[in-house]
């Protein structure tokens, strides 16, 4: 049996004839950058998330460079990132010349630990992101305490958990501003590129606006340096029609999560812990094992895809080197970096795929545990 990790051909021929619709729709409109089908998205997605304000951009990783630099984060200040992370999550506090200051992550969330989040604040700490890793919200309270008790603004990595919830308020409105992607893998993904900014700011709204579009206040009306990174047009039809699928498409990720649990629990594999009070939406499931590269290579050749997130820590990649960081100062991080392995899912994953994956997992633990 092929399993490929994300089947995305299964939400393609779901939704075939609707995303052929939207598509004809834009081609009659003929309006490509802007207009009304951004707009209507950007309501739509507001109201979903639950904030009062939802701004397109071209990606997340511009998303987070953008509610910096609009935030006034630059050269001097510090931003509390994790240790482990997709490098945007760190890259983006670069791009504006502050200094990322790394956390390590939790041992069973994996999101950014609180308990020792404190010891690196500093005058200089302006803001912390905080990423809700795979899918599962981070310990926004405890970190919302810390934040408030310093003044520092919470700026939140939604990437991979559109539509996860903390307390049941979704992510992206709980801290002062999130940031998300639509990357065609994501749980709400495009054909393409495409992310957005959420947040209760009008003030921040109306900047980063602003300053995704050439610093524009309106038509040829520049009033400050920008950028270009805008959703596009089709893009935005895409995603209307997708987000009417997202929670049921949540929901089937939640139960392949539950089947693999079940399948794999006492099998010398650490599985994901989810707190009471979140709602995790499993972007990716992902374990720890021993010998993750072997067993990767065992259920590769029994035609199971599978990958790392991610194979380093942040703290070990290259353009964080000049920051003379030492891994011992961050053993979380190194230790998922040594025994993660992301398996196969996606909202139309089949039990019979999950059971084949679970056996055939069990086996290659047997064979190298
Ligand atoms: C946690 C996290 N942050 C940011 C990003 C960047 O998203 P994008 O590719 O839309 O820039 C990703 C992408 O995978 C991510 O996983």
């Amino acid at each position: 049996m092929n399993i490929l990790f994300n089947d995305l051909t299964w939400q393609n021929n779901l939704i075939k004839n609707e995303i052929a619709e939207s598509i004809t729709t834009f081609l009659s409109e003929s309006v490509y950058i802007g207009g009304e089908c951004v707009e209507e998205f950007e309501n739509a997605f507001a109201e979903y998330i639950g904030v009062k304000n939802c701004i397109g951009t071209g990606n997340c990783t511009d998303a987070l460079e953008l509610i910096l630099e609009a935030g006034g984060i630059g050269e001097g200040d510090e931003v509390i990132v994790p240790a482990y992370s997709w490098i945007s999550s760190a890259s983006s506090v670069i791009r504006t010349g502050a200094k990322p200051v790394f956390v390590d992550v939790h041992t069973d969330y994996y999101t950014l630990d609180p308990s020792i989040m404190e010891a690196q604040i500093t005058p200089n700490t302006k803001a912390l992101i905080v990423v809700h890793f795979y899918g599962l919200p981070a310990e926004m309270k405890e970190i919302g305490i810390i934040a408030e008790k310093y003044g520092i603004r919470i700026i939140e990595d939604c990437a991979q958990s559109v539509g996860a919830a903390y307390n049941k308020r979704k992510t992206g409105s709980i801290g002062w501003a999130g940031a998300f992607s639509f990357y065609p893998t994501k749980n709400l993904g495009a054909l393409g590129d495409g992310g957005c900014v959420t947040t209760n700011d009008n003030k921040l709204a109306d900047k980063i606006r602003i300053l995704a579009n050439h610093g524009q206040n309106g038509k040829n009306k520049h009033k400050i340096i920008g950028r270009n990174s805008r959703l596009d047009a089709l893009q935005s039809k895409i995603l209307i029609t997708k987000l009417k699928y997202l929670d049921d498409w949540n929901i089937r990720r939640v139960r392949a999560a539950a089947r693999y649990c079940m399948q794999l629990t006492g099998n010398l594999v650490k599985l994901p812990v989810t707190p009471k009070y979140t709602r995790h939406v499993y972007h990716l499931f992902v374990i720890q094992i021993e010998n993750h590269y072997q067993v990767q290579g065992f259920l590769e050749q029994r035609g199971i895809q599978t990958f790392m997130h991610y194979p380093l820590p942040l703290t070990e990649l290259e353009p964080f080197e000049h920051l003379n960081l030492r891994s011992c100062d961050f053993p979380m991080a190194k230790n998922m970096a040594n025994r993660i392995l992301s398996l196969p899912i996606y909202p139309g994953i089949s039990d019979l795929q999950i059971d084949y994956v679970s056996e055939t997992l069990k086996e290659a633990i047997a064979f190298y545990g």
